[in-house]
């Protein structure tokens, strides 16, 4: 049987993907610091340990791991948010190379927050723009602890993922809880662009990837047409059948935030990101629409 191991696959993306590769036919062993389940095996995300023998023969490693980015950004938080993802990545590839018989291939999450804000410009893996604020620079040394290591039996894949909306995980649940209580109006201007891709096609292009074996690099994740912000909230709440929502102008998301202890930067940055490496691939999207995709995951 063919095994795949996730790297910090106990949260929302690993539990997804998870779920659909043990339906595919393949074993799935989940590296965690907090073992519950008979597939888990500890690990401490910084050091190699018993762990490392998962990898031996195995199809494909996948590293999810990182403290979720859904946080204030104080000192302490932001040196967990950048030790936890450079740590892991560093002890894998270390893992990798001590393997007899290493992965066949290590994709390795990134996100589509490395480029910059951008309202008209759309992103691609080869024009996109990478910026310089907190967490670009954080996907920028994630990716880069991760492009040092050479493989030459493993083929390496960097996701830049954009926002994953699911039914049980993910940004829409807060959304949908907003829109609920006629809170669910335009986050700011509400023409920031959205990024997004169904928790369903999220897993569809991290197999499509994992059974072409030409295929390594850098692949951004996402919808082929992003929305914008006001799109969204009125596609949640038309399913939800909410005939309003209040909308939060900047200033009061700023005091929200610090009240529920998050960053605005997650709903206002304008995401506009294009996954022009899937589909000259002939990657085709199940929900390639924010209607189908909230249709689908509301119902
Ligand atoms: N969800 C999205 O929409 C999205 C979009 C783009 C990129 N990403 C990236 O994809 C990855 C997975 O996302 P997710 O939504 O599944 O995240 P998640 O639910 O927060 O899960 C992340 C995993 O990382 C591990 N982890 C958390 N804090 C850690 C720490 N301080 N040290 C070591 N391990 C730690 C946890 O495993 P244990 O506690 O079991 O050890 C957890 O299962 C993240 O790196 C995220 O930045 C997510």
């Amino acid at each position: 049987m063919k095994t795949i191991v996730i790297a910090g696959g106990s949260g929302f993306l690993g539990q997804v993907l998870e779920n659909q590769l043990t339906k595919n036919g393949y074993t799935v062993l989940l590296l965690t610091r907090f073992p519950k389940k008979e597939n888990d095996m500890y690990w401490d995300a910084n050091t190699l340990g018993k762990w490392t023998i998962a990898l031996e023969n195995s199809e494909a490693l996948i590293n999810l791991t990182g403290k979720s980015v859904d946080c204030r950004y104080t000192d302490k938080n932001k040196k967990e948010i950048y030790d936890s993802r450079i740590n892991a990545t560093q002890i894998l590839g270390k893992a990798i190379l001590q393997c007899k018989q290493p992965p066949k291939i290590w994709m390795n999450a990134s996100t589509a927050t490395i480029y910059r804000h951008s309202i008209d410009k759309k992103m691609t893996e080869q024009n996109g723009e990478i910026g310089n604020d907190f967490s670009m620079n954080i996907a920028k040394a994630w990716e880069k602890e991760f492009n040092q290591f050479e493989t030459h039996k493993t083929r390496k894949v960097i996701l830049r993922t954009s926002i994953v909306l699911g039914k049980n995980g993910g940004a829409l649940i807060p959304l949908k809880t907003l829109a609920k209580f006629g809170l669910g109006g335009n986050q700011g201007r509400g023409n920031q662009k959205v990024s997004f891709i169904h928790e369903e096609d999220f897993v569809r292009a991290v197999e499509f990837i994992l059974n072409r074996p030409n295929l390594n690099g850098v692949f951004n994740v996402t919808v082929p047409n992003p929305t914008n912000n006001m799109i969204l909230m009125k596609t949640i709440r038309k399913k939800i059948g909410m005939p309003f929502g209040i909308s939060h102008p900047e200033w009061l998301l700023k005091i929200g935030a610090k009240i529920i202890g998050t960053e605005t930067e997650l709903v206002l940055k304008s995401r506009n990101v294009i996954p022009e490496r899937l589909l000259q691939e002939g990657f085709s999207f199940k929900y390639p629409t924010i209607e189908t995709t909230i249709s689908n995951l509301l119902n």
